[in-house]
Order: structure tokens, then sequence, then C-alpha cells
């Protein structure tokens, strides 16, 4: 940490488990329980019934208005006025990253708080131009993600030196594939996770834990050059 020049994060919703949400392969819990995210969050399904989409989203909207960023979030805000160069790369939609303060956020997933229109993609508050369905500003499977967002986070992949994975199963691609990506091209990658995942037995460096308290504690190893030293 205190070497590096360009610290790169990829996270995913074990980073916002802390906060209380629930994450994507752990129980989902409550009403939605019955609805695999696989199954309801498609273009078909929203196609097919953009109520029952629609309700999801404004559920799981509601619910992200509710809590606050953790002390995970809040570390990797500070770790970026710290290190040289930082870039955060995050799956999530939930907006709890910049509501914690990082600034340089790359959203490969999108962002839940926003809505576009579902057949021209702009970001409207309503689709008053073509009347058609709003539907939330968020890649569903099948869909391909913002191409600025995938090729700035591979760009971090590429020229980061270290690169911080913290809360995510690493099952989704191509999110699933910056980690290998940033190895190959000579970064150390480390985990951050309660859980084994698929990245587990390939990362340079396994952080067995909450991020809540690991990336603190990461934090905390790396000098504050705003302060005399
Ligand atoms: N700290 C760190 N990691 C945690 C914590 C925690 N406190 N609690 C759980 N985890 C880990 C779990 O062990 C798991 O590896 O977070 C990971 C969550 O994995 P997923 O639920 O698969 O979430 P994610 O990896 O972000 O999913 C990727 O899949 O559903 C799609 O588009 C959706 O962005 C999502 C993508």
């Amino acid at each position: 940490m205190q070497r590096a020049r360009f610290v790169a994060a990829l996270t995913g919703a074990g980073v916002s488990a802390e906060s209380g949400l629930a994450t994507f392969r752990d129980a989902q819990t409550g009403l939605w329980a019955r609805f695999d995210p696989r199954e309801i969050a498609t273009p078909s399904a929203f196609a097919r019934n953009p109520k029952l989409v629609w309700d999801w989203y404004a559920w799981r909207r509601e619910r992200v208005g509710t809590v606050q960023p953790n002390a995970g979030h809040r570390a990797l805000a500070e770790l970026e006025a710290r290190v040289p160069e930082f870039l955060l790369v995050t799956q999530n939609v939930d907006g709890l990253h910049q509501r914690a303060g990082s600034h340089s956020v790359v959203e490969l997933h999108g962002n839940i708080t926003r809505v576009k229109c579902s057949r021209e993609g702009s970001i409207v508050e309503r689709c008053v131009k073509c009347g058609a369905f709003l539907r939330p500003d968020v890649v569903w499977f099948e869909e391909l993600l913002p191409a600025d967002a995938l090729s700035a986070a591979e760009d971090a992949a590429r020229h980061c030196d270290l690169l911080l994975v913290a809360g995510t199963s690493a099952e989704v691609y191509p999110a699933a594939g910056l980690p290998m990506l940033a190895q190959e091209r000579g970064a150390t990658v480390v985990e951050i996770n309660p859980n084994a995942t698929a990245l587990s037995s390939r990362a340079d460096y396994v952080l067995r834990g909450p991020s809540g308290k690991i990336l603190p504690a990461l934090l905390d190893s790396v000098s504050d050059p705003r302060r005399e030293s």
C-alpha cells in the first residue's frame, strides 16, 4: 500500500452488506425472496411485466435511501485522498460509495437512483419524448455494460500496481475478469471477503473478513501525505 503509485479497487454487494443491504447471492430476504434477480433484472422480464420489475427496483431504491455508507465505504473514500492515483470500480448500483465521499468512481452496472427511457436510453426524470416506460439506469442480465465505464475499468486494471477486490463473489463477467487482467499486467491482487470466492485461489493475498473492518485497517497502513510528517 505504501509503495503503490496507482491503487484501484473493485467492489461488490458485500461492501454494502454491513450497511444493511442484502447481497445478491445471500438469501434474498422479505417480500422478494421468491424472485431470483437473474429472472427479474432482465429486459425480457421488463417487457413481460414492467410493473413487477419497476416495483422491485422501487423497493430496492427505497431500501437504499434508508441505509448509510459503512466504514468500508468511508475507508475507500479516504484512501483515494492518500494515494497518488486511485480509481474505484464498483458493481454496486446503490450509490453508497459516492455518499461516503468517493469521487473517482466507475459504476460498471449503473446506478439504481437514476432512471432512463427504456427505448433510447437517455437519462431523464420522465420520458416526455417517446412515451415509453421509464426504467432504472441499471445493467440487467443479458445486457452490455456501459462502454465508457468498462473501458475505464479495464484501463485501471491494466495500469494499477495494486487492486483491492472487496465484497464480490467474482462470478459475474466482465467485472469478474478485471482481477486477472490486473494480475497479468503485474498488479498485486488482494481479496477482502469473509468467504472464499472464485478469485480466492488466484489472488496474491486473501484478507478473510468483513470489508467494514479490513478496509479501515488497510487505510491505517497508509500515512496521510496531507499531514506534516
Ligand atoms: N464484507 C466483504 N464481503 C462480504 C461481506 C462483508 N461484510 N458480506 C458478504 N460478503 C461477500 C460474500 O461472501 C460474497 O462473496 O460479498 C459477496 C457478494 O457476492 P454477490 O452477492 O454475488 O454480489 P456481487 O459479487 O456484487 O454480484 C455481482 O451480480 O447480481 C449481479 O449485477 C449484480 O452487481 C451484481 C453482480
